[in-house]
């Protein structure tokens, strides 16, 4: 075999050894619920299939669902087609979804405020329970700009996962445009973390069992990662709005290789996007800077917060060299970092939790500084991203001291027959803009909006209950 032809071989094993290698890191979740609220339809995005509520026989939508479906017919410019629908329960209605795969599973819903002429979606005021957990209560006040998405991390031990919309009594309607429902990775949510509190840090246990909420996902010094770039469709944004000291440091973008290894951060846990830019503390002289790099994250109090900070040493120049402190609300919370030990290796990710009260002051802080181990003319200090995740409190809720029984009660005893003065209302205000439409004849292209089929009997609404 000649020269040529042995490298070719080569270069082709190496090519189908590096793909399987690619391949064999995509994440792929047992159970993958992707829903498109009020469509009838199948929407693919970045190559993600939602399945419309109303398209297949095993839709998650109970079917005592007393809810109607609107389709925008003018799509906002750059909005994904999944905003384009959206589903409106005009009483407490329910997702169900089979779990397959038992332990954490992440919850994403969407939320778009649009204008039609039949539904104010700005009167919207509700209530969300997932698996008993209240996670939006008296939700209300969308922006009607940009879709809000909200997610959470919660532990399912049953095999079922329900997602309830419950209007508040004195508001006429909930809505969602879309529903994700997929199994986290094993390694994402551990079991323990480190409890930090004034100058004490003990074991926090149970970790796992909390629900979570992603209140922030950022990526320290480098752009917005989008779903498309991430391992587990999360976005995550830039830390500009919250990075409060320039003084000293500086970001740096590493176009090399993450090298994920066993024991360390997964791919799931953080992208290569994420570990791949970070901000840093340079030391250019003989002395060490006095300066910590401070990022200032507003909060709600009253909660417990995980503060998850992802490292990676791309800017070091050899093993050994890196050693800095880590603060968390003012407390020191690792002392002397040294990614080395932990990682033996460069451009190799770690992650580090910590559970913090989360006080009146209305804001939480992390800060990195050098330690007394750091080392002039070097690097004394990195952080690659942050993710600030909001505890349940002991009402089982992640939005006020409420219950999903408190919930339930107040909407049980809520005002049926206002509910079908409201339904009826609706369907005279649909038949007369059905006579409108029929009058204005040719003029169909200038009606925004459509009505799809309503999931609820007629019988259902009639009973009014
Ligand atoms: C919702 O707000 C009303 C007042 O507007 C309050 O009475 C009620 O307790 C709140 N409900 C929840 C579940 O937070
Ligand atoms: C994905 O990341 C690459 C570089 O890391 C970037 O060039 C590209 O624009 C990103 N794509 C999306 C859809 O965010
Ligand atoms: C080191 O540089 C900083 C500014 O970069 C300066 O403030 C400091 O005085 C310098 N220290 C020495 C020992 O030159
Ligand atoms: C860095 O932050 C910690 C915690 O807030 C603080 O104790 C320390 O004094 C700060 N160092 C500098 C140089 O500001
Ligand atoms: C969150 O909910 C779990 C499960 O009900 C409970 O064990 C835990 O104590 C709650 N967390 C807090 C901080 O109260």
């Amino acid at each position: 075999m000649g020269f040529v032809q042995k490298n070719l071989i080569y270069c082709l094993l190496f090519l189908s050894l590096s793909t399987l290698s690619v391949l064999s890191h995509l994440f792929s979740p047992i159970d993958d619920y992707l829903i498109d609220c009020g469509s009838t339809a199948e929407t693919t995005i970045d190559g993600r299939r939602f399945v419309g509520d109303l398209s297949s026989y095993n839709t998650p939508l109970s079917s005592s669902a007393r809810s109607i479906s609107f389709r925008n017919e003018v799509p906002v410019l750059g909005l994904s087609p999944i905003y384009r629908t959206v589903r409106i329960f005009t009483g407490p209605t329910k997702y169900v979804f089979n779990i397959r795969d038992k332990g954490t599973q992440m919850v994403r819903l969407h939320f778009h405020r649009f204008n039609s002429p039949e539904f104010q979606l700005s009167d919207a005021q509700f209530h969300v329970l997932v698996n008993g957990y209240v996670v939006l209560s008296n939700f209300t006040r969308l922006s009607t700009d940009n879709p809000r998405i909200v997610e959470y991390l919660i532990r399912v031990d049953t095999e079922k996962l329900v997602i309830m919309f419950i209007p508040n009594k004195n508001s006429k309607f909930a809505f969602v445009n879309a529903i994700e429902v997929i199994s986290a990775p094993k390694d994402l949510v551990p079991d323990t973390a480190q409890y930090v509190r004034s100058q004490n840090i003990e074991n926090f246990d149970g970790l796992s069992k909390q629900a979570l909420e992603i209140v922030y996902r950022v990526n320290v010094g480098g752009p917005k990662v989008t779903p498309f770039n991430d391992s587990l469709w999360r976005t995550w944004i830039p830390d500009d709005e919250f990075f409060k000291s320039n003084a000293g440091s500086e970001r740096l973008y590493f176009s090399g290789r993450i090298k994920y290894q066993a024991g360390g951060a997964s791919r799931e846990v953080g992208p290569d996007n994420v570990y791949n830019s970070a901000r840093l503390i340079r030391s250019k002289n003989d002395s060490i800077p006095n300066v910590n790099m401070t990022w200032v994250f507003p909060i709600i109090g009253g909660y417990k917060y995980l503060v998850r900070m992802h490292f990676c040493d791309i800017a070091s120049i050899s093993l050994g060299l890196l050693y800095f402190n880590v603060y968390v609300n003012g407390n020191l919370a690792y002392k002397n970092l040294d990614l080395t030990s932990i990682t033996n290796s460069l451009a190799s990710p770690f992650y580090a939790d910590f559970v913090v009260d989360g006080d009146n002051s209305g804001i939480l802080s992390v800060d990195i500084g050098p330690s007394e181990s750091s080392i002039p003319h070097l690097i004394d200090g990195i952080l690659n991203g942050v993710e600030v995740m909001k505890l349940n409190n002991s009402y089982n809720s992640l939005d006020g001291e409420v219950s999903a029984d408190m919930v339930l009660k107040c909407s049980s005893r809520g005002n049926m027959g206002v509910l079908f003065t409201f339904v009826a209302a609706v369907c005279i205000l649909l038949s007369i803009s059905i006579i409108i439409r029929r009058r204005m004849m040719g003029s169909r292209d200038s009606v925004p909006w459509l009505r799809l089929p309503v999931s609820a009997s007629d019988d259902n609404i009639k009973m009014g209950k």
